[in-house]
C-alpha cells in the first residue's frame, strides 16, 4: 500500500478537493489538535484520512473514539489499522445519524481535519451545527486552518461561523514545522441560541 503519505497523496490526486491535503498531519499539529481531548469519554474525529490525528489521539488516552470518514479506501485503513476506533464511512453531515444510531450521547470533544477551505458556505454551516449539538456543553471543537489560505473567504467565514456558533474561539500560535504550516482553533461553550 506504501506509507502514509504515498497514501494520502494518491487520494489527492483521485480527489483533490474533498482529501485536501497532499501529506498528512505532521506531530506537532497532530498533537496540538488532540489536546483538547478528555482521558474519558466519547471523542469523535471528523475526516481521519490515514490516522494521523487518530493515532494523537490514541496516544492521549485510550477512550470511546468514532471516526467519520467519507472516503473508502481511508475509512477502511483506519478501522483496520485502530479496530478499537469506530469509523463509519460517511460525510461528516451524517454524523448526527451515526450517534443516535450507536446510541451515543453528548460527546466530549471533535476534532476535526475536515478541508473547511473547500467547502461551500452552507455545508461548513450544517456540519459546524451538527457538532455544536453533538457537544455537551462543555465540550471542545478543535480543528485547523493552513496558514497561506487564512486571507481565502471560506477560511474567513469559517473563523467568524466559528464565534457565531461558539461563546469561546481560541487561536493557536502558528505551527512553522507542519508542512504547510497551520494554525489550531479551540472552540468551547456551543451557543444553543443559534439556529445555524
Ligand atoms: C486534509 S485530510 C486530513 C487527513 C488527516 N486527518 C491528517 O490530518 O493528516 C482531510 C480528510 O477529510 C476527509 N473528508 C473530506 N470531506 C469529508 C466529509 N464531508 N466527511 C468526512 N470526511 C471528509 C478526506 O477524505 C480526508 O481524509
Amino acid at each position: 500500500m506504501g506509507s502514509d503519505a504515498s497514501v494520502l497523496f494518491r487520494e489527492f490526486l483521485r480527489d483533490p478537493v474533498r482529501v485536501g491535503a497532499i501529506a498528512p498531519s505532521g506531530r506537532l499539529l497532530t498533537d496540538v489538535l488532540a489536546r483538547v481531548v478528555p482521558r474519558d469519554g466519547v471523542v469523535v474525529e471528523l475526516g481521519p484520512g490515514t490516522g494521523a490525528v487518530t493515532a494523537a489521539i490514541r496516544r492521549r488516552a485510550p477512550l470511546r473514539q468514532l471516526a467519520a470518514e467519507v472516503n473508502p479506501r481511508l475509512a477502511g485503513l483506519v478501522a483496520g489499522r485502530w479496530p478499537d476506533v469506530e469509523v463509519a464511512c460517511v460525510d461528516a453531515a451524517d454524523l448526527g445519524h451515526v450517534l443516535a444510531g450507536r446510541g451515543v450521547g453528548p460527546v466530549d470533544a471533535v476534532v476535526s481535519s475536515l478541508p473547511w477551505a473547500v467547502l461551500p458556505a452552507d455545508r461548513q454551516r450544517a456540519i459546524l451545527s451538527l457538532v455544536r449539538d453533538a457537544l455537551t456543553d462543555d465540550g471542545c471543537f478543535t480543528t485547523y486552518a493552513y496558514v497561506h489560505a487564512l486571507w481565502a473567504p471560506p477560511a474567513r467565514r469559517l473563523a467568524s461561523a466559528l464565534s457565531a456558533s461558539f461563546a469561546s474561539v481560541s487561536v493557536s500560535p502558528v505551527i512553522w514545522a507542519n508542512l504547510p504550516p497551520a494554525i489550531v482553533y479551540r472552540a468551547r461553550r456551543p451557543r444553543r441560541d443559534v439556529t445555524a
